[in-house]
Formats: structure tokens, C-alpha cells, sequence
């Protein structure tokens, strides 16, 4: 018996955790008003970028004596342009408990060849954040994106630090609320929660990493596009707008929109609500449904945004083999797009849950989640 689908579909299919769903309003023609075929360095395309860098500021909440900068590359961009700038003055201790933490991990110990402090868990869990010494320089990521797995808060970082944090917070800045005065470097890209698109990273910097910068030359050599300050002062155009290469006028008009449709939704506090709403709706399914849990140990480490789950059923033989039919059930049926666990994380789905994505897809989407798990369980009983 092949069990009966769901009368309703997700209206929105689009659960990927990045390139995530633009925002509910967006439609192409938003962008009709990009300073296309413009230098950006004109007046049009400056005034932009700024409006980019001062409403991030004002969305996040973010103080006015930290610096925000447009820079390339993505998120991947930020983060090597502050760990390539930055580390190597003093100590340094890395955590990592899922894939990108893991890389980061991998660029200090093998590239910059660094003798880091190496604070690493296994997927679903965090390292021992009470021990970490701040006396180091510490990186770390907000919110493990292929573990959903994020930090609960920021208690654990002391506040009379001598090292400087350095966070990836790309699938968690607009959805989990960033303790500014715990944090010097933060770094984050468009295309994750506010659906923006690739190619730009934001990086923001408190004045002790600004001091930093203009008090420590690292030993390696710095590409130009790593380099935020000249004759040791801080670049203060990339921090304006003037950024250090050209920049994609669509993307910028595009992020632009985003951000108005942030503050249309009450800001943070509005995007925050809505991705613990959209979270909440799968946390309730596994309370409820005994053959899928959450990969997170602990729930106060639980994602609000990507949301990784596994399935606990005894009847599963071969665990990837099942969580990838799973998720391509979902893809041909067109409820869920892009759900497969990632590719180096532990076998299952991931659901994204941040802003952009409307509360009422993700509950239309659970009943598929229960329609695609038992047609799975009788494909498999009778293929055995
Ligand atoms: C935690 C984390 N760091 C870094 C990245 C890389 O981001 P980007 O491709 O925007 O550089 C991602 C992307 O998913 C991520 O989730």
C-alpha cells in the first residue's frame, strides 16, 4: 500500500541553506532601480554601497564605532581576510564542530601553518566552550550550518579578553541575536539568511581588531584582496563603500531590497521570530514522530536556521542510501527542494528555517516529511 500524499503543498518548495529563499516580496523587476552599466565609484553607486553597509548596521543592531565592510569572495572572503590579516600576533585557539569550522581549522594549521589550540566536536555536539582561553585569539562559527548546531549565546566569552574573537556568523546573523561587544570580527555573506545574492561578504570590525590591524603585521605575505589597511593605517574608504574591487551593482540593489523587506518585517526582532517560529514547527514534528530527531545533543544548541535532522528508525538498513531517497522524494514531488544532509555531515535532511521562508511552508511541508519516510520504509521492505 503506497501511502496517500498530503492534499497541501509548501507554496514555496525552496529549503536550500544557501543560496537560501529570497524574500517572500521579491520579484525580479525590485531591482529595476540598480545602477547598472555605473562605475561604482560614481556618486549613484557609492551612495549604495553605503546605504548597504548603514542599513546592515541598522537592522543588526550593530555599534557605531565598529567598522562594516563590503568585501569579496563571500562569507569565505571575510573570514580568510581576517584570519590571513590577523592571527599570528598571539595564541591561537580554533573551534570547529562541523564542516566549515572544520576548514578553518585546516587554513590555520596547514596554510598559515599556525600552532593552534585545535577545539574540535563531533557533529550534533559543541566543544567545551568553558574552557576555551581567552587569552588567544579564538574562531569560531556561530552556527555550525551543516551540523545545526549554534552556540547558545554569548556568556562563554569573556569580556576582558586579551585575544580577539573572530566568528563566522553567516547562517546566523538576521536570525540569532549577536552579543556585539563579545565579538571583534564578525564576518557573514548575502546569500544566507536574508536570501541575498553570492559574491559579497560583509565583514565587521570593533575597534580592538581595528587596532589590531594597525598595530601587527603578519609574517606572510597579503593579497590585495586581503588587505585592509596602508602604511599602517585602516583603509577607511572599504568601510564606506570605496570597496577594495568591483563589486556586482545587481547584488548590491539586490541586498538593498532585502533589507527594506527586513525592516518591514520588524527588523531582527522580526526576522529572529519568524526563523524560531519556522524552527519550531520541525522541532514539534520530532517531539511528536519517533523516527526522526534532531542531529543537535542539546536543545539550547539547536539551529533556527538550518535545521539537521536524522532518522532513529531500527527498520533502516543502509542510513545515506534511505535519507537520500527521502530527500529526492521530496525534490520530484516539488515540496522540498534542496534538503539532503550535507555532503560531509552525517546522513539526513537539512530544512532551512531563516527568515525568508514562510512558517506556513514549513508546516505544509511536514506531512510530506511523514509521507516520504513511510513510502521510503515500504520501498525498502519491499525491495528486501
Ligand atoms: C558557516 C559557514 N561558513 C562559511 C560558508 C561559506 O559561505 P560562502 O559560500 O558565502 O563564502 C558557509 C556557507 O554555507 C557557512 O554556512
Amino acid at each position: 500500500m503506497v501511502t496517500e500524499t498530503p492534499a497541501t503543498r509548501p507554496a514555496n518548495p525552496r529549503f536550500s541553506s544557501g543560496p537560501c529563499a529570497k524574500p517572500p516580496v521579491f520579484s525580479l523587476d525590485k531591482l529595476s532601480d540598480a545602477a547598472l552599466g555605473r562605475s561604482h565609484r560614481a556618486a549613484v553607486g557609492k551612495a549604495k554601497l553605503k546605504d548597504a553597509i548603514e542599513s546592515t548596521r541598522e537592522v543588526l543592531g550593530i555599534p557605531a564605532d565598529y567598522k562594516i565592510g563590503i568585501v569579496p569572495a563571500s562569507d569565505t572572503g571575510a573570514v580568510e581576510m581576517a584570519m590571513w590579516s590577523m592571527l599570528g600576533a598571539r595564541g591561537v585557539t580554533m573551534l570547529a564542530w562541523e564542516s566549515f569550522g572544520s576548514g578553518w581549522v585546516s587554513d590555520v594549521a596547514k596554510q598559515l601553518k599556525l600552532d593552534a589550540t585545535i577545539m574540535e566536536a563531533d557533529y550534533g555536539q559543541l566543544p567545551d566552550l568553558s574552557a576555551v582561553n581567552f587569552a588567544d585569539d579564538v574562531v569560531f562559527t556561530w552556527n555550525g550550518t551543516t551540523s545545526g548546531v549554534r552556540v547558545p549565546n554569548g556568556d562563554w566569552i569573556a569580556d576582558d579578553r586579551e585575544g580577539l574573537t573572530i566568528c563566522d556568523a553567516t547562517s546566523a546573523a538576521f536570525a540569532m541575536d549577536l552579543p556585539w561587544d563579545k565579538l571583534d570580527v564578525t564576518t557573514f555573506s548575502w546569500q544566507k539568511v536574508l536570501g541575498g545574492e553570492a559574491a559579497h561578504g560583509m565583514i565587521v570590525l570593533s575597534p580592538r581588531a581595528v587596532e589590531r590591524l594597525e598595530n601587527y603585521t603578519p609574517a606572510w605575505p597579503l593579497p590585495k584582496i586581503f588587505r585592509m589597511t596602508k602604511g599602517g593605517k585602516l583603509i577607511e574608504g572599504i568601510f564606506e563603500g570605496a570597496t577594495i574591487n568591483t563589486p556586482s551593482m545587481l547584488a548590491v540593489e539586490d541586498y538593498l531590497v532585502a533589507l527594506d523587506w527586513a525592516r518591514s518585517v520588524g527588523g531582527l526582532k522580526g526576522l529572529m521570530a519568524r526563523a524560531d517560529a519556522n524552527a519550531k514547527v520541525i522541532f514539534d514534528f520530532c517531539d511528536t514522530h519517533d523516527w526522526i530527531a534532531n542531529l543537535a545533543d542539546d536543545d539550547a544548541t539547536r539551529s533556527n536556521t538550518s535545521v539537521c535532522l536524522k532518522f532513529t528508525d531500527d527498520r533502516i538498513k543502509d542510513g545515506a542510501a534511505f535519507a537520500k531517497a527521502v530527500a529526492k522524494r521530496l525534490e520530484t514531488e516539488g515540496v522540498a527542494l534542496d534538503v539532503g544532509a550535507y555532503r560531509d555531515a552525517p546522513a539526513g535532511l537539512r530544512i532551512w528555517c531563516g527568515g525568508t521562508v514562510e512558517t506556513s511552508d514549513v508546516e505544509a511541508l511536514m506531512p510530506w516529511l511523514d509521507w516520504a519516510f513511510n513510502a521510503e520504509i515500504e520501498a525498502q521492505t519491499e525491495a528486501a
